[in-house]
């Protein structure tokens, strides 16, 4: 399972670069707002910094305008992935960018018929957002599930990027599941590292091996 990144903060990606298991970033216009920072240059510098998939969303609504800004955000480097919204005009989209060879993910995804329908399309990735569908009491791995099992039936090639991701619990079943990608916040990902008995058990090994050395 791949792990990416969920923020356009670059500290928290060097932070997460450093520990050598960042394989991607996605961000989106909220992310992105939040740095105050020239939208296509933090895109740039993102995606030296990871070299891997860097996802930066359109903001235009039909299909023309995603079109025109996908293929300028494709050419800021090989490693963009356009995020585009799952709505009638973001499949047209995404239908010719697909057939031009730009990468797509397609986010805001709430249904498994959406999914479908994006995989149709074309789309690289499809983004189910698990956390948001908890929050109004939906189970959103169950989603996920739904997705995979479609994919699976059909051969699609598009990928899963669970997102929205809120603790090592959705992490933990993306992976039974089997979802090709979790995309996280640093906060959550350094949490799956940790266990308080992992520490007990350290602070007791340091003491014994210092009454040791000093016996
Ligand atoms: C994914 O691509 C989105 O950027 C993100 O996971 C949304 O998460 P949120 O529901 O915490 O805003």
């Amino acid at each position: 399972m791949k792990i990416f990144l969920d923020t356009a903060n670059l500290d928290e990606i060097k932070n997460g670069v450093d520990l050598g298991l960042i394989d991607g970033v996605t961000t989106n216009p909220t992310l992105i707002s939040k740095e105050n920072v020239d939208f296509k240059t933090r895109i740039k510098e993102i995606c030296d910094l990871v070299k891997g998939p860097t996802s930066a969303e359109v903001i235009g609504t039909n299909h023309m305008q995603m079109i025109e800004e996908a293929r300028i955000l494709a050419s800021i480097s090989p490693y963009v992935v356009v995020k585009i919204p799952m709505t009638e005009e973001g499949i047209k989209a995404t239908k010719i960018l697909s057939s031009e060879g730009i990468k797509t993910n397609l986010t805001l995804i709430f249904t498994p018929l959406q999914a479908l329908v994006a995989a149709k399309a074309g789309a690289t990735y499809v983004s189910p957002f698990v956390g948001r569908l908890d929050d109004i009491s939906n189970e959103g791995m169950k989603l996920v599930e739904d997705i995979k099992k479609i994919f699976m039936n059909y051969s699609f090639q598009t990928q899963i990027i669970v997102a929205s991701i809120r603790h090592p619990e959705h992490i933990l079943r993306a992976a039974k599941i089997g979802a090709d990608i979790v995309t996280v916040p640093l906060n959550v990902l350094l949490k799956i590292m940790k266990h308080p008995l992992t520490d007990i058990g350290l602070e007791t090994f340091l003491k014994d091996w210092e009454k040791y050395k000093n016996r």
